[in-house]
């Protein structure tokens, strides 16, 4: 995705790769022995490689490689409640559901079972970075990074702080702000010690939302993001929240901080927007506030799956991306019921389009705009991918096929000619005995009429993890389809 609403189709293109992982070439393919060549004779010299480590992966017909799919918001404890949410919305479907699954992830080995799963199935989606939310337990937030790092994920992993004693379960809170920094502080210690560069993990800064932090917790986050330097390439670290998700949440943030001019002015004033801030769902944001977060630099994760499962509402998309505000594409697992970022662009195709039907509170917008909402499917392919790498401050390491970029891609099958065997028939010719072979080649005319930008659409609409063959970060495979 080259950029917002243009896909860049580059047929019969070589993209080498160094062992770094890092894309050091894009080169057409007829000229691919050519680019073998320079690569053995200049690259391999320079770099110090062995030519027989080459490997060389080919898309065949009907396939196509694409830029690994971003989660900018996730939380792996909720994986196994994924689809349940009957009729509740958000407070009632926390208490309900969420916090005493998140609870129960104290337990490391559960922690591993579910994470480890979690981890499996995003990554067959597709998905070669994820923005995780995981539990307030420290062990188990650092076994979700040991297992990112393990299974060759990009992951940011955070720890939700959550130290409000009012709206918290007793059950489930951190007892105090300076809990809730000792247990996040621990947290980040142990990804800088396990990828000191933060080459594939990151920790991430977690106030879980407005209402479950007091104001001295996210105070002192807003510190400690902007302190953390270490003395490394890190300057200041992520923070991922919720947002404007709801109505009855909105209400509860006007009466808990009354104080605050609106709901991102309570992250503002407690240091918390920036640059690399992924807000989750922003759907009731007012102009000002969006204003307010494109200024900061700060980023919407948009979850569809979610702002309809949780009957949320529906983000308003189009004047984000007008006002300059980043916007990437989250799960949301579990108040959305699928891992799947291909559901997720899917999803905010479909919601974009009810904005734009004159109904309900969309009625009296005029046609124009309300045309305008629509999300095309080049659209939510760029939220998935560049989108989803600029909010997380990815964009000069992952999101396409740019030389400089790291190998963060999918093998995508569709299923066509290549993927059927050959079948053999026996056509009888009038009534003769003799039978004459013929090659069968199932559906190859069908696909004869379609344009890559077709086939691509289909995709999007009808595609699952079937369609990922192989799934590979920073040059590593790290999934691939039986
Ligand atoms: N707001 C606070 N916590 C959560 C959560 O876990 N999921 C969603 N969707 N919204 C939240
Ligand atoms: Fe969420």
């Amino acid at each position: 995705s080259v950029k917002l609403g243009e896909l860049q189709y580059m047929h019969d293109m070589a993209v080498c790769v160094d062992k770094f992982g890092k894309i050091v070439a894009v080169e057409p393919q007829r000229d691919l022995e050519n680019v073998m060549e320079n690569v053995k004779e200049t690259l391999c010299q320079k770099l110090a490689w062995d030519a027989h480590d080459l490997a060389v992966t080919i898309a065949k017909e009907g396939q196509f490689f694409f830029p690994g799919f971003i989660d900018t918001h996730i939380h792996a404890p909720q994986y196994p409640n994924a689809g349940i949410f009957g009729k509740s919305t958000l407070l009632d479907w926390l208490n309900k559901y969420t916090f005493p699954m998140e609870s129960s992830l104290a337990s490391l080995p559960k922690a591993r079972r579910v994470y480890a799963s979690c981890i499996r199935r995003t990554l067959a989606h597709g998905t070669t970075t994820a923005a995780y939310y995981a539990t307030l337990h420290v062990e188990p937030t650092n076994l979700l990074a040991d297992l990112c790092l393990a299974a060759g994920q990009r992951a940011f992993v955070g720890r939700v702080c959550m130290d409000d004693r009012d709206v918290n379960p007793a059950y489930y809170r951190d007892e105090s702000a300076d809990e809730a920094l000792a247990r996040t502080r621990a947290a980040v210690d142990h990804v800088r010690a396990i990828d000191p560069a933060f080459a594939l993990v990151s920790p991430i800064l977690t106030p879980r939302f407005a209402p479950s932090c007091t104001r001295e917790c996210m105070a002192r986050l807003g510190a400690l993001r902007r302190s953390y330097g270490g003395g490394g390439d890190v300057e200041e670290l992520p923070v991922q929240t919720h947002i404007a998700e709801n109505a009855a949440e909105l209400a509860l943030v006007k009466a808990m901080f009354p104080e605050c001019d609106s709901y991102a002015d309570v992250y503002d004033r407690h240091g918390l927007l920036g640059a690399r801030t992924v807000l989750g769902h922003a759907v009731h944001l007012t102009d000002a506030e969006i204003s307010l977060v494109a200024r900061r630099g700060a980023g919407v994760a948009h979850c569809p799956c979610s702002n309809s499962a949780l009957t949320s509402g529906e983000a308003p998309v189009r004047r984000l991306l007008d006002a300059g505000v980043g916007v990437g594409l989250g799960t949301d697992v579990s108040g959305g019921y699928s891992a799947s970022v291909l559901e997720a662009a899917r999803q905010a195709a479909l919601v974009s389009n009810h904005r734009a039907m004159p109904v309900g509170k969309w009625a009296d917008v005029p046609d124009g705009e309300r045309e305008r909402a629509r999300l095309s499917v080049e659209e939510v392919l760029h939220l998935a991918t560049r989108g989803g790498a600029g909010v997380l401050g990815l964009g000069a390491r992952v999101g396409g096929f740019d030389v400089g970029l790291e190998w963060d891609a999918q093998l995508v099958g569709l299923g066509l000619v290549a993927e059927r065997p050959d079948v053999e028939h026996e056509y009888e010719h009038g009534h003769g005995h003799h039978g004459t072979r013929a090659t069968d080649r199932g559906n190859v005319d069908i696909f004869g009429w379609e344009t890559w930008e077709e086939r691509v659409a289909k995709w999007v609409f009808g595609g699952d993890d079937r369609n990922v063959k192989k799934v590979w970060v920073r040059g590593r495979l790290v999934h691939e389809r039986e």
